[in-house]
């Protein structure tokens, strides 16, 4: 049966560390609707063009852009054993498309990571990403010497080295935006997928380690 995972949370609970590595994992894509859009945006792709102002707002893209995206790239091969999905569905309407692609994929496994927003708040402001590839890095964690060292995915970080930047939509006003919009527009949906039995939630403020064991 095809592994079918959805990984929910407010901004900076975890998401995307854990859907990167459950994926790497087991031999299943990672998609992640933040990454798509934020490399249309670095690529200046129409797309980009659409996105790139709400997106530096943190408000949500529209419903039927992001249910095309994700449409399109859960229909291709590699997809059809299973994805981990990052960042979608936001909204009730973005929950319903995914009920209707799925079909006969099998069920949806729903995980959400919870996390104080004093904490998200913290990891947010403290993330680094790597300008070329979007590798990430917290600069509270890791000594900014050994930043060099923690991404070498692309030619260009191997030789000259990445350079860490914050994500323009990291900043504090923009970050309580993020989290408004999350528990206004978001909260709701996970309501909604809790009475499921392939729901589970987690406790995010433990160590990644941790967090991937509970996974
Ligand atoms: P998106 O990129 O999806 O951002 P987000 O949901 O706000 O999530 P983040 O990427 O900030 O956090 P995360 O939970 O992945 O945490 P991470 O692992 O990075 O969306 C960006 C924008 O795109 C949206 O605002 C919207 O405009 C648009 N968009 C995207 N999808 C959309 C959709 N479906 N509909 C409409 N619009 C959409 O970790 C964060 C930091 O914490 C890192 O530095 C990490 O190293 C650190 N960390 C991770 N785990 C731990 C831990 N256990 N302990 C300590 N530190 C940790």
């Amino acid at each position: 049966m095809a592994l079918n995972l959805v990984m929910l949370g407010p901004p900076g609970a975890g998401k995307g560390t854990q859907a990167e590595r459950f994926a790497r994992e087991h031999g299943i894509p990672k998609v992640s609707t933040g990454d798509i859009l934020r490399e249309a945006v670095h690529s200046g792709t129409e797309l980009g063009r659409q996105v790139s102002t709400l997106m530096e707002r943190g408000e949500l893209v529209g419903d039927d852009l992001i249910i095309g995206i994700v449409r399109e790239r859960l229909a291709r091969p590699d997809a059809i054993a299973g994805f981990v999905l990052d960042g979608f569905p936001r909204t009730a309407a973005q929950a319903d498309a995914l009920d209707a692609m799925m079909g006969e994929r099998g069920p949806v496994i729903c995980v959400e990571i919870q996390v104080p927003d004093e904490e998200l708040i913290r990891r947010v402001r403290a993330r680094r990403v790597c300008e070329d590839c979007g590798a990430n890095a917290d600069a509270f964690v890791h000594q900014v010497d050994a930043l060099p060292d923690l991404c070498q995915n692309t030619e260009r970080c191997r030789s000259i080295g990445p350079k860490w930047v914050a994500r323009s939509d990291d900043s504090a006003a923009v970050v309580r935006e993020r989290l408004k919009v999350y528990w206004r527009d978001t909260q709701p949906m996970i309501e909604y997928y809790s009475s499921r039995p392939t729901f589970r939630s987690i406790d995010g403020l433990q160590t990644p380690e941790q967090v991937r064991e509970a996974l």
